[in-house]
């Protein structure tokens, strides 16, 4: 489904990312983890469009979307969400939701009578599958930092993507906040055959949905794997020594 080859990437000398490869089978679950600094953004952010690396390349689905501007990448099926929440805060969860829907449909706002039933249908549809719907009339902003990530996740699924990357959904939320993202990431994945690519801290949330988990330092990828064979990874350990690895 997506594969990245040798991608590198530095910012005036300093290197972010390198020698960065990897692929992610369809349906695959993927985290990736690293201490702070150690790129993860960097690379989301290279095979999302959103920088351009210094060389490697980004395959979807087998087609080279290196340098590709993120709005194409994301009309050719990759969703994304920031680790900084990025949604409408002056727009109500309903207006957020049908906003992205209509971007993505690429129509204007002359819709005629059915295509409008069909949006609001939609909409709904979204709104009830995130369990969103009870916050329909809120005014997005005001959301609980969980309920915003929420609707960045609504907004990123209205392009009905293939393949996901969420930069640490669940940052900044109470336990019982990313427990229940945790278990709607793992039914949205399941109900719409996602590939899943996310980063992450909690290693509570990644060794609880995880199919493979790549660890980054220092802009590297220093162990790939599966979860069980990662966590028993003496560089890995080390690497986390103190810091949360279990
Ligand atoms: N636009 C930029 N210009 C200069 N340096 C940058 C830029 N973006 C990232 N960096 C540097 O690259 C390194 C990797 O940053 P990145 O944000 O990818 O790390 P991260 O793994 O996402 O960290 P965190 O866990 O804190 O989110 C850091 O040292 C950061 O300061
Ligand atoms: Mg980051």
């Amino acid at each position: 489904m997506l594969e990245v080859r040798d991608l590198r990437k530095s910012f005036s000398g300093f290197v972010a990312t390198s020698d960065v490869s990897f692929s992610v089978r369809r349906k695959q679950i993927l985290a990736v983890i690293g201490p702070n600094g150690a790129g993860k953004s960097t690379l989301f952010n290279l095979i999302t469009g959103h920088l351009a690396p210094d060389r490697g390349e980004v395959l979807l689905e087998g087609r080279d979307i290196t340098g590709a501007s993120p709005h194409r990448i994301c009309r050719m099926g990759m969703g994304r969400s920031f680790q900084r929440t990025n949604i409408f805060s002056r727009l109500t969860v309903y207006e957020n939701v049908q906003a992205s829907l209509i971007a993505h449909q690429g129509r204007g706002l002359n819709m005629w009578r059915r295509s409008d039933a069909q949006l609001r249908d939609k909409t709904e549809a979204m709104l009830q599958s995130l369990g969103l719907a009870d916050e329909c009339d809120t005014v997005a902003g005001e959301l609980s930092h969980g309920g915003q990530k929420q609707v960045e996740l609504a907004i990123a699924l209205a392009g009905e993507p293939r393949v996901l990357l969420l930069d640490e959904p669940t940052a900044g939320m109470s336990a019982q906040e990313t427990g229940e993202v945790i278990r709607l990431l793992d039914r949205i994945v399941e109900e719409r055959e996602l590939t899943l690519l996310f980063t992450e801290h909690d290693m509570d949330v990644v060794f609880s949905i995880a199919h493979v988990v790549a660890v980054l330092h220092q802009g590297r990828i220093v162990a790939n794997g599966a979860p069980e064979e990662v966590r028993r990874d003496a560089l890995v350990r080390s690497i986390y020594l103190g810091g949360g690895m279990h």
